[in-house]
């Protein structure tokens, strides 16, 4: 065998949709008010106040890796940068960041508290621990699926063919979404939809069927959102959507958190 990495999301290039102009106003419609799930204190987004401040956020960031025998695994293209830069800027809006990682070469951004995980199924535990929290940002492009059954050792290159098994591994946003908000402290919960056509589609089914607060829309395939420098959204929650414009992730990041607290604002 040649050494094996899997990538499980589809790339290939799309042409991006129509985006307005103003990188620095996403436009935000009517909203659905609903009750809070915050557990802290906040100050009021666009108050002079920190948006996010003394807020629990934990984030999950970069790819899983699954092995399938000691040398050799399932993975991504998946950076962390997106992730890094919503730590971040959570962190700058005034929250306690917890940043639950995949592998990256990224460093921790200042401030924030960061879990290095590699499987799924670790990411899974390490986010559950930090549960109860008050926002939950589900950036990572995790393996939806893993060996059955990893080799305990290198797979030798001997058959023609070699077939591997493959297990879907648990949902990690829909296990946070799917939190008890009066036992078991539900966070206010932002998923993102990795497509590479019918991206709003798929998105809103996204919402809908993990039962998220938002989702943040990206189209990928080659050049676009995986492994690059910046990045464009769509974000959707129950009953509003917002353009953020092709920026670069760090600046991204920023709306991004600012919409998030305006929202967690509106439903309280
Ligand atoms: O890391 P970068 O190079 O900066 O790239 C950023 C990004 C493209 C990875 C990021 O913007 C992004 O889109 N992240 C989500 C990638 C993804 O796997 O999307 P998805 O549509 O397959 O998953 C939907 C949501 O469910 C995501 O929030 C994902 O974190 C979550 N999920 C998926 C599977 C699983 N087992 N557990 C999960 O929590």
């Amino acid at each position: 065998l040649e050494p094996l990495e899997l990538v499980d999301q589809l790339v290939r290039h799309m042409p991006p949709s129509p985006r307005p102009s103003d990188p620095s106003s996403p436009s935000l419609p009517a909203s659905m008010p609903e009750a809070s799930s915050r557990f802290g204190p906040r100050e009021p987004a666009g108050s002079g106040g920190r948006a996010l401040a003394g807020q629990k956020v934990v984030i999950t960031a970069g790819p899983t890796r699954e092995a399938i025998d000691p040398v050799r695994f399932i993975s991504n293209r998946s950076s962390g940068r997106m992730g890094y830069a919503l730590a971040e800027a959570a962190c700058e809006a005034g929250a306690e960041v917890v940043l639950i990682s995949g592998p990256t070469a990224l460093p921790a951004p200042k401030g924030v508290t960061r879990i290095d995980v590699e499987t799924a199924l670790q990411m899974r535990a390490a986010v559950l621990e930090q549960m109860p929290c008050d926002l939950f940002i589900a950036t990572a492009a995790v393996a939806d699926y893993r060996a059955a059954e990893p080799a305990p050792g290198k797979i030798k290159k001997s058959a023609d063919e070699l077939e591997l098994r493959l297990v879907k591994n648990p949902d990690i946003l829909s296990e946070v979404a799917s939190r008890d908000p009066h036992t078991e402290g539900r966070p206010f919960t932002v998923g993102f939809a990795a497509e590479t056509d019918h991206v709003l589609e798929h998105a809103r089914d996204k919402l809908v069927r993990k039962r998220l607060d938002m989702i943040a829309a990206n189209r990928v395939g080659e050049g676009l959102a995986f492994d690059q420098p910046d990045n464009a959204l769509t974000v959707l929650w129950p009953g509003g959507q917002a353009e953020l414009p092709k920026a670069d992730k760090r600046l991204l990041a920023r709306q991004l958190i600012e919409l998030i607290a305006q929202r967690i604002d509106q439903r309280a």
